[in-house]
């Protein structure tokens, strides 16, 4: 099969399992997974059980695509994505992308832990993301092109977009969220950065580096899906404070700003 067939495949097996069509799609990253286990009315489908699906391997990610209702739309949400550092290509662990786009999703809301460069952010704090870095050596739209998806060259000027990003922000501060913002740069994983990186991120305009987001922002972009980026600043980022770091850190922080990433993530879907 062509990955185009297989993301047809994918689309067609889960269309036949859900009453209605998601116009939202969200992406959940590390420790933040179980946002999906608020919809209402819930469905999940693990990636097991859908031919041809690559796996998840991280632990902290379990691997389903979960439908449901929230703030009076229908979504889907990926828990648990796949990573390019689990050795996935970028082709690969972009597919839900492209199957969300098949399903109708218009808006895609990714989310992330990451490393925080900016020297003004603390563990915990909520950025959007205003614009990326793609230093992962890699690129999700190299290869054939599916013309079905999309342009050959997409424009990216404005992948983040501003409009929405200001509509978040003071809806976000009416409601009392803090929020941070900047660039999220991307690097392969899955070794943390070294602090000789991390100061590079800083000197070539990053707030914040992790190891996703990038390859399903770019495919979304391409299949003319919004995008919305939301990083959860789990610790600051190698050589900041000359601390260790560690998974169980991130996800500790992660699970401390649970109950105002799920009001931030409410407040986006209310929104969108
Ligand atoms: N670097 C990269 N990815 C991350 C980090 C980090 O410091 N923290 C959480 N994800």
């Amino acid at each position: 099969m062509t990955l185009s067939q297989r993301i047809h495949a994918a689309a067609d097996f889960l269309s036949a399992r859900i009453p209605e069509r998601p116009s939202i799609g969200l992406i959940l990253g590390s420790g933040l997974g179980d946002y999906a286990d608020t919809l209402s009315d819930r469905i999940v489908i693990p990636f097991s059980d859908i031919p041809d699906f690559p796996q998840a391997t991280v632990e902290g990610h379990v691997g389903a695509f979960v439908f449901g209702s929230c703030q009076g739309k229908y979504v889907v949400a990926l828990q648990g994505r796949l990573h390019y550092y689990e050795g996935h290509s970028m082709q690969e662990l972009t597919l839900p992308v492209r199957i969300m786009a098949l399903l109708g999703v218009k808006q895609l809301v990714l989310t992330n832990a990451a490393g925080g460069v900016n020297y003004n952010f603390r563990p915990g704090d909520l950025m959007l993301i205003t614009d990326h870095i793609n230093y992962s050596g890699a690129n999700p739209l190299i290869g054939v092109n599916m013309p079905e998806f999309g342009p050959r060259f997409p424009d990216v000027t404005d992948l983040y977009s501003k409009a929405l990003r200001e509509k978040i922000r003071l809806e976000a501060a009416r409601q009392g969220i803090v929020l941070q913002q900047g660039v999220y740069m991307m690097f392969s994983g899955p070794n943390y950065e070294t602090p000789a990186e991390v100061r590079m991120a800083r000197i070539v305009g990053a707030d914040a580096v992790g190891m996703s987001t990038v390859p399903e922002a770019l495919v979304a972009a391409q299949c003319g899906i919004g995008v919305l980026g939301i990083s959860c600043i789990t610790n600051m980022a190698a050589g900041v404070t000359g601390e260790k770091l560690s998974h169980q850190e991130v996800m500790d922080i992660a699970a401390q700003v649970h109950d105002t990433f799920h009001s931030l993530v409410d407040l986006i879907l209310a929104l969108l």
